[in-house]
């Protein structure tokens, strides 16, 4: 990833919520929310987007009725098979992160295909997280420490990017957007978000645009990431 690239997230809320409003199936909300990925997807490396996380299942939707739950594998797993050639094409490396055994067999080979064909892509990391947990996350790398007295943050960032299958390192969330509403992180990617700037949307997720996008990245611009610091400023 370039360094002055950004690593931007997103909590893809709302899909529900735009199909209830035309009286339509809530797993018609969710395959109208991915023509939104495929926008964002599209757009996202003349936005100076280096990384892209697209949070997609957390580990709590299984909680969701079941044709729901089938209903949204069945949408990933179309995704993957259908987007395979634009990913080479447009030189997009694909992860999936998460937990991978309770994910559908079509589904789990689907994404290792599209995995291992793209690998070699550079112009954007697409990392999509499907049954996913942050507090999950966080727990096997801890796990996976040798000593935790000793660990530096650096070494843990590395073993949570292996233990949730994030193909790589990927710097720091500089920019975490929420559409639906909604302002709170649902257990989204907790020690990458430390210090990411927040943008929360109203707009429901299959309504939202590359302009839209533009217009985040716009205000996250705007912000002053202090990290702690004091940016003296001086008084005349
Ligand atoms: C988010 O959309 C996608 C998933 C959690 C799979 P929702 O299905 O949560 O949509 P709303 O929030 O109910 O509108
Ligand atoms: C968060 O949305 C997860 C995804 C968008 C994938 P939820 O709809 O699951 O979050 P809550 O239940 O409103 O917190
Ligand atoms: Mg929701």
């Amino acid at each position: 990833m370039h360094p002055s690239s950004l690593h931007v997230a997103i909590i893809m809320d709302g899909n529900g919520r735009w199909a209830m409003a035309r009286a339509l199936p809530r797993t018609v909300g969710h395959r109208a929310g991915m023509e939104a990925v495929r926008r964002v997807v599209d757009a996202a490396p003349e936005l100076e987007i280096g990384a892209l996380t697209l949070f997609a299942f957390s580990s709590n939707n299984w909680q969701r009725p079941a044709d729901q739950v089938e209903g949204l594998m069945d949408i990933f797993r179309a995704y993957f098979e259908q987007d395979l050639p634009l990913f080479l094409e447009r030189g997009i490396r694909v992860n999936v992160m998460g937990r991978r055994d309770r994910l559908p067999a079509g589904l789990r080979s689907a994404i290792d295909e599209a995995e291992l064909a793209t690998a070699g892509g550079s112009r954007l990391h697409l990392r999509i997280a499907l049954d996913y947990s942050g507090r999950e996350a966080l727990l096997r790398a801890a796990r996976r420490a040798r000593s935790a007295y000793e660990i530096s943050p650096e070494t843990f960032a590395f073993l949570l990017a292996e233990v949730s299958h994030s193909g790589s390192m990927v710097p720091d969330i500089d920019l975490l957007i929420r559409t639906g509403g909604e302002q709170r992180l649902s257990d989204v990617l907790l020690w990458e978000s430390a210090y990411a700037e927040l943008v929360f949307t109203p707009n429901l997720w299959p309504d939202f645009h590359a302009a839209d996008l533009q217009a985040a990245i716009e205000e996250y611009h705007h912000r002053e990431r202090r990290f702690g610091q004091v940016h003296e400023v001086a008084i005349v």
